[in-house]
């Protein structure tokens, strides 16, 4: 949430414009579903969600005023801002005087008309205050800009020369140093900028150099130069800036000015590149050829992209309401903004695997996000798992964290892990097992110098007293000594999926980590009670940070929940990440039977359940709280998480631009809300999904590599969901009655019909009918 995920987008369709040899399957009818997209779902009030094919400079933070257009952007981030390098900007200079014109940030920050935001897939578009209409879409790696200057007062041309300026900046200065140069001659069709930077990754470690390469045409070239702070000059046609004493930040950048009166669009197309200024043009050249520019081209070509991307699902409405069809398709399109497919364009080593980057963190990915790719893109998900392995190989660990060709800081556990293992608990193909292990293995034996951003710490106490002490003596490496208690649970289950893998491969040490995902049981206090304002809650039981010794510390087990404060890596750093003791007492998705019985049985497991989430203390807007929503199932409660999924869909989850709960984090928030609809909810690293009944009628996704079609389809059906209740089932017309199903439903194709009704039944109720569990010995294992 605060300082995760998402992520970027090299252009907000680098990824749907992945080599497409998407297979047109059997569905044919979904020419009306990028209708129901909305890129503007949370872009307001925290979502950070990045809404168009480019986004207005800033806008993601204030949405009322504009200082530029960038090409690079990131959606659903928290933290510093990400991206939004090199932004450029039309204007017109009163009297067509340079020293008119505004050049930095504050002076140039012009504000929109409202309601003239048209944000679809692939396009983006506003109009200015002073008129200046802005259209914008992108390819792969380059962005075009239509400019249309209004008239001056008399239905004529204005007489001015219409300016476009480039900054060299990004959406929190973090520039350190850059470099421009112009070629422009006056009287010439088009003007040329080209350039470099280097940024600071707004969550992680270093630096990286983007260049860019901005081309300018539709008139004449009237001259051109460069402006430092409010000051500009047709000399020179080369610069450098960085920064001197005290990291003084200069505002610079290049300028080209057409001879006016223009009648016609102003084009601007920029490409961008991580390795040179010269792939940059050629990216630019090739995906957007000039001179003649033609938006209406790259748009059109951009939405089938898009609308290739979506074909895979197909819904029947039941007569939903249709903002609930805008939230799911909308959910959809976020999914596949980032991470980002980077291929080509790896500064730092030269591979024939792909290349993607923004994993913006894996701690928020894996849960829901990358196993919707699972299902919705599984050739994409392959090639994200290889890019994982291809980093592994050549920067010798696994990341979990990434933008901008940098790593990012690690919050918990090294949850590659987890997305490798269900990779491989669900078939997806292509992918080096060997090499997964041992990447694995590597994350679970060898403590890094520096596990913030890569591996895990305390592996010492790991392997010695089998659990993450508090305050633990580690000299081994360094990251921040915070979080015993939250990367316990998620060491624990990192290792539980290493087993899983080790045993599919056949090793020998699957034993040594199936004993080690059982470390967790060492931080269970099962006397610690937790009061609210002196009142005691009634539940006992809670994990605890527990000293080298063996010791009991204490922490409050509502602290990090929304009734205390929020505990990030720097903001009050606490032994829980980002949620409270109470949250992550149920973060045990391996063996949550036995939680369930050290928490005193299913009863006092469902009561405790309910109180966490109607007393304030779940966090839905942050994902370890996800799948809270579906623990009922393993208490024999089916029915109570098809009711709590109903509580904050569409209440929490909606189809406002302010209705997310919190960052969308590259598209997990996305993703709960799609798995929810679709009423099969997994529990990533296993060959799990939980059912309840879909938000339509029925929904059917065709799996791209099989070719198979999978339907959940509900009886009984009403849109008012007042049969939320799941009272019989059959599997391809077979009676079934386990409250779960493995990814074998995707891939072959199963059809799934539910009865419903208004009270819960005790369909899915039974022992047998659980999810399998460690301890409980139902553990399906490859
Ligand atoms: C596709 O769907 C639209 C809207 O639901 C409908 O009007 C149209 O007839 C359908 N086309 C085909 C070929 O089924
Ligand atoms: C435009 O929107 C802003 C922000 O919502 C609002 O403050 C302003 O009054 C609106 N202006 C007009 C002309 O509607
Ligand atoms: C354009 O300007 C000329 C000269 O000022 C004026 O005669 C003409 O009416 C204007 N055209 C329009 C469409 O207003
Ligand atoms: C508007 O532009 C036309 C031609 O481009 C020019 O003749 C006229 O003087 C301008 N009018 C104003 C008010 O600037
Ligand atoms: C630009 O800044 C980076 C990061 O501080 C530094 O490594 C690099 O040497 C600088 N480049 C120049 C040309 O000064
Ligand atoms: C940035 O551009 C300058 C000027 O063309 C060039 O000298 C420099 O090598 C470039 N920097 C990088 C990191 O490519
Ligand atoms: C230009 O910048 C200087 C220094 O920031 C400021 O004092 C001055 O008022 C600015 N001039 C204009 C015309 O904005
Ligand atoms: C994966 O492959 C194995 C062996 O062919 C098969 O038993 C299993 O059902 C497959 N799993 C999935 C999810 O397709
Ligand atoms: C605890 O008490 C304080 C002060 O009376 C109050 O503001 C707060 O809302 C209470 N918190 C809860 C969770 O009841
Ligand atoms: C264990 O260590 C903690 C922290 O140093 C200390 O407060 C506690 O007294 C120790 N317990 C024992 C039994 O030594
Ligand atoms: C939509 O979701 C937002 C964010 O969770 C929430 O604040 C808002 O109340 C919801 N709107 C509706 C109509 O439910
Ligand atoms: C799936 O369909 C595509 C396109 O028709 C075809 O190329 C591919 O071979 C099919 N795959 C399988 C497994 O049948």
């Amino acid at each position: 949430m605060l300082s995760l995920l998402s992520l970027s987008v090299f252009l907000l369709i680098v990824y749907p414009t992945l080599p497409s040899q998407a297979r047109f399957t059997r569905r044919a009818n979904n020419s009306d579903v990028l209708k129901w997209v909305n890129p503007l779902i949370g872009s307001k009030s925290g979502g950070n969600v990045f809404a168009g094919a480019t986004l207005p400079y800033g806008m993601a933070k204030d949405g009322s005023q504009i200082t530029g257009f960038s090409a690079m952007h990131d959606s659903g981030t928290g933290g510093n801002p990400s991206l939004g390098n090199f932004p450029i900007f039309p204007q017109l200079c009163p009297e067509d005087d340079l020293n008119n014109c505004k050049f930095p940030i504050k002076a140039r920050a012009t504000h929109y008309r409202n309601d003239t935001i048209k944000a679809e897939p692939g396009y983006f578009g506003v109009t200015l205050d002073n008129g200046i209409v802005a259209d914008m879409a992108v390819s792969k790696r380059a962005a075009l800009f239509r400019f249309n200057f209004p008239t001056n007062g008399t239905g004529n041309a204005s007489s001015l020369s219409p300016l476009i300026m480039l900054d060299l900046t990004d959406l929190w200065s973090s520039r350190q140093n850059a470099s421009i140069s112009i070629d422009a001659t006056e009287g010439s069709d088009s003007g040329r900028i080209r350039g470099n930077g280097t940024f600071l990754p707004s969550f992680g470690a270093g630096s990286y150099v983007l260049h860019f390469c901005l081309d300018v045409a539709g008139g004449k070239v009237k001259d051109s130069g460069m402006w430092v702070n409010n000051r500009s000059g047709t000399e020179p046609k080369e610069l450098f800036v960085t920064r001197g004493f005290n990291l003084f930040y200069l505002e610079a950048g290049g300028f080209i000015r057409l001879q006016g009166p223009v009648t016609n669009a102003i084009y601007a197309r920029i490409g961008v590149s991580f390795i040179s200024s010269d792939q940059a043009c050629g990216s630019a050249e090739k995906e957007i050829p000039g001179p003649d520019f033609d938006l209406d081209v790259l748009v059109s070509s951009a939405k089938e992209a898009w609308r290739r991307k979506l074909t895979p699902i197909t819904i029947e409405t039941g007569g939903v309401d249709g903002s609930l069809q805008t939230s799911f398709w909308s959910a959809i399109y976020r999914t596949m903004i980032s991470p980002q497919d980077y291929t080509g364009e790896n500064p730092h080593w030269e591979s024939s695997e792909p290349y993607f980057d923004s994993f913006y963190c894996i701690w928020d990915m894996w849960r829901v996000q990358l196993p919707f790719l699972t299902i919705m893109d599984p050739e994409v998900q392959s090639r994200l798992v290889r890019s994982l392995l291809d980093i592994y190989k050549h920067r010798g660990w696994l990341p979990d964290c990434s933008m901008s060709t940098c790593k990012g800081w690690t919050q918990g556990g090294s949850d590659a892990d987890n997305v490798l293992v269900d990779a491989y608990v669900k078939n997806l193909t292509g992918i080096d097992w060997e090499l997964a292990y041992e990447a694995i293995v590597n994350d679970a034996e060898n403590e890094p110098l520096e596990w913030s951003i890569q591996g895990r710490g305390g592996l010492m106490s790991w392997k010695r007293v089998n659990y993450i002490p508090y305050l633990d003596y580690d000299y081994l490496g360094f990251g921040t000594n915070s979080r015993s208690i939250s990367r316990t649970l998620e060491y624990s289950y990192n290792d539980f999926c290493l087993s899983t893998l080790a045993k599919g491969l056949g090793k020998d040490d699957s034993t040594k980590y199936l004993s080690r995902a059982s470390n967790w049981q060492n931080i269970f206090k099962g006397d610690q009670k937790s009061l609210i304002n002196g009142t005691d809650t009634g539940f006992t039981g809670f994990f605890q940070p527990k000293y080298l010794n063996g010791s009991w510390g204490y922490q409050d087990p509502i602290a990090c929940s929304p009734l205390a404060d929020f505990c990030s890596l720097t903001s009050n750093p606490s032994e829980t990440f980002e949620s409270s003791c109470w949250e992550y007492m149920f973060f045990v998705p391996h063996d949550v039977r036995k939680v369930i019985s050290l928490l005193g049985g299913p009863e006092t497991f469902i009561r405790r359940l309910d109180y966490f989430h109607t007393s304030g203390l779940a966090d839905i807007g942050n994902e370890p709280v996800f799948l809270t929503v579906y623990m009922p199932h393993y208490a024999g409660r089916p029915g109570l998480s098809s009711k709590r999924v109903h509580s904050y869909i569409p209440s929490r989850f909606n189809s406002s631009t302010d209705g997310l709960p919190g960052n969308d984090d590259s598209g997990a928030m996305a993703s709960f809300t799609l798995f929810a609809c679709i009423g099969l909810f997994p529990n990533p690293g296993q060959n799990v999904y939980f059912i309840t009944p879909p938000f339509f009628k029925s929904v059917s996704i065709t799996n791209q590599i099989t070719n198979n079609t999978a339907t959940i389809r509900n009886l009984n059906f009403d849109k008012e969901y007042k049969n939320i209740y799941i009272q019989k089932a059959t599997l391809n017309g077979e009676p079934y009655t386990k409250n779960w199903i493995g990814h074998e439903f995707f891939t072959q194709g199963w059809t799934l019909e539910l009865t419903l009704g208004q009270i819960e039944s005790d369909w899915g109720t039974k022992e047998e009918d659980l999810p399998p569990s460690m301890s409980t010995g139902n553990m399906k294992m490859l």
